[in-house]
């Protein structure tokens, strides 16, 4: 069966720290390893697009020290991926809002976008000062500027991601918890949604596969009817 496009929500760096007896710091820098395993993962599958939740709009009520880290380690990955990105053929787009992030981290943004924009393998988004809702109300002021404009257009530039994106196929998020917390509202309107108990930390090549196995079982009709089902009606 199809599947172009994997949305992850990383849960758990928290409980995983605690549960270790480290800090939740630790516990995001673990995070990011289980980041670059799964990009590496999904690289290797052949699968085009892959859009990862690192930051949201309420991520802001956090403790200042905890937001900073995260800020930090984003600045890094960045840093530090963006050549092997190039070289893999991976093209990187952070979306979500710009305007409430540091100048250093926006600058940061910018030039991995710029750097990797001819890769054709995977597109990697990752979600910084994103919420759903919050770019659906900028995408419908936007609106009333361009008003000729199809709405997936005007959501795809309210967010700063690259045009083209197809909806969501497989939604995976992990740390137990069975919700979606305001990520791609629009994008996963007939996602697959697969909820594991693990936490982001432990996340692997094997949790790839079983849920890559378990999509590939489900039965997709988007509103409408099996296609062998249509087959079978109008023979
Ligand atoms: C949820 O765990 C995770 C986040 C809020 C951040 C996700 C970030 C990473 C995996 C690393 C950062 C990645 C980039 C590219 C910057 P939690 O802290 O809510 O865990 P808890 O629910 O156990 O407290």
């Amino acid at each position: 069966m199809r599947l172009e496009h994997i949305a992850v929500i990383m849960d758990g760096n928290g409980r995983w720290a605690q549960r270790q007896g480290l800090s939740r710091s630790e516990g995001h820098v673990a995070g990011i390893e289980a980041l670059k395993r799964a990009v590496d993962v999904i690289y290797q599958k052949n699968i085009p697009y892959l859009t990862v939740y690192a930051f949201s709009t309420d991520n802001w009520k956090r403790p200042q020290a905890e937001v900073s880290t995260l800020m930090h380690l984003m600045k890094n990955y960045l840093q530090h991926e963006t050549d092997s990105c190039v070289q893999k053929g991976v093209r990187i787009n952070v979306i979500g809002r710009r305007d409430r992030l540091a100048p250093d981290i926006r600058h940061e943004i910018e030039k991995s976008e710029q750097a990797t924009a001819a890769g054709h393998r995977l597109l990697f988004r990752f979600a910084v000062d994103y919420g759903a809702r919050d770019v659906i109300e900028r995408a419908a002021k936007l609106s009333k500027r361009l008003a000729c404009k199809p709405f997936r257009a005007l959501i795809e530039r309210a967010s700063h991601s690259v045009a083209g994106v197809p909806d969501v196929d497989l939604m995976i998020r992990t740390g137990g918890e069975k919700r979606l917390s305001d990520f791609l509202l629009w994008e996963n309107a007939y996602a697959e949604l697969y909820f594991l108990d693990g936490m982001w930390p432990d996340f692997g090549a094997q949790d790839v596969d079983q849920a890559l196995d378990w999509y590939s079982q489900r039965k997709r009709r988007f509103g409408g009817l099996l296609t062998d089902h249509v087959a079978v009606n109008s023979a």
